[in-house]
């Protein structure tokens, strides 16, 4: 496996594999890897020849008071997992190699990046289109897998591979969970054990507004003061609960058709998000809430 640090010395492998007739599938993280990340590299094996890994750390995307310098970067058990997982190299560089002292070019996308983490994390989504862009050039992939952990990034980078044209298809995957729920997070290492605890109040309040829904809940006041209270009841702190169109992220103001129900909470300092997708109104509601019923999210 190869480890690249520098973006000519990326292209130039890309191009080579490229010349050697390979499709080329990436999977941009920003480290500390864990499951869920893991699924992505499988699912990028499953979809192409050469499988890149990118590992940085993007200071564009974090605000000024967020977790920039403390986020973990286990880089070796990183490449280690990468290695593990089959891919072919990992794309690792440092910060100035990819944001120049004189760096003055953003890529920003201006309507679904209004709303849910758009609204706490003001330059958030420009600092993740921005890099995405960079990645994407620098390893010149055919396809590009994201977690549906990250909905609105996901949908964002849909949004954006459609309107400036890049030649990149992109997949998504379903979230990975802890045993309990808890979605994996790289985050969720820095929370105490008191935390970790009630933060499973997450998962099971969108769990739970999921079966109300399917039941035939259609109060959108209800199902959101629900979860309110579960995840305050868990010690969370709201950042916000959200019931919109999975589509254009919009509020919705009844529940029907494809609906996301997103949540940011804070325990302790550590801000979570985790979301769950609905399908109401539809035929085939009645078998998904049977499966969903027995399934373990
Ligand atoms: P990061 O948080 O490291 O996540 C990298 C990818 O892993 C994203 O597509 C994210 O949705 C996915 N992921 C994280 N946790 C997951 C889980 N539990 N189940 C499934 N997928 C999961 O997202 C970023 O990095 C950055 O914003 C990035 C896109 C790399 C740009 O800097």
């Amino acid at each position: 496996m190869k480890i690249i640090k520098k973006i000519k010395k990326m292209q130039t492998y890309s191009v080579s594999l490229r010349k050697k007739g390979m499709s080329i599938a990436v999977v941009p993280t920003m480290g500390c890897l864990h499951e869920g990340h893991l699924k992505l590299i499988d699912t990028a094996r499953s979809h192409a020849a050469a499988v890149i890994v990118t590992i940085f750390v993007n200071p564009a995307q974090f605000g000024p008071k967020e977790d920039f310098s403390k986020y973990p970067r286990p880089l070796r058990s990183d490449f280690a997992l990468c290695r593990k997982h089959g891919a072919d190299a990992v794309f690792a560089p440092q910060p100035d190699e990819m944001y120049p002292a004189d760096f003055s070019t953003w890529v920003e996308e201006l309507a679904l990046s209004k709303g849910l983490c758009g609204k706490s994390r003001p330059s958030h989504f420009k600092g993740v289109t921005t890099v995405v862009t960079k990645l994407f050039n620098a390893t010149l992939p055919d396809f590009a897998v994201f977690g549906r952990k990250d909905f609105q990034q996901a949908k964002i980078i849909g949004r954006m591979v459609r309107d400036l044209n890049f030649p990149v298809k992109i997949v998504l995957e379903d979230i990975v969970r802890e045993k309990d729920g808890l979605a994996k997070s790289s985050r969720n290492i820095y929370l105490s054990d008191n935390e970790r605890r009630g933060a499973i109040s997450i998962s099971r309040s969108l769990k739970s507004a999921k079966l109300a829904i399917l039941d035939g809940e259609k109060k959108i006041g209800t199902v959101r003061k629900n979860i309110v209270s579960e995840i305050e009841g868990g010690g969370g702190r709201i950042d916000y609960v959200e019931i919109v169109g999975s589509e254009n992220l919009e509020p919705v103001k009844k529940i029907s058709g494809k609906t996301l129900i997103a949540v940011a909470s804070f325990f302790g300092k550590t801000r979570l998000i985790d979301n769950i997708e609905i399908v109401a109104g539809l035929a085939r509601d009645r078998n998904s809430k049977s499966e969903y019923r027995n399934s373990k999210r």
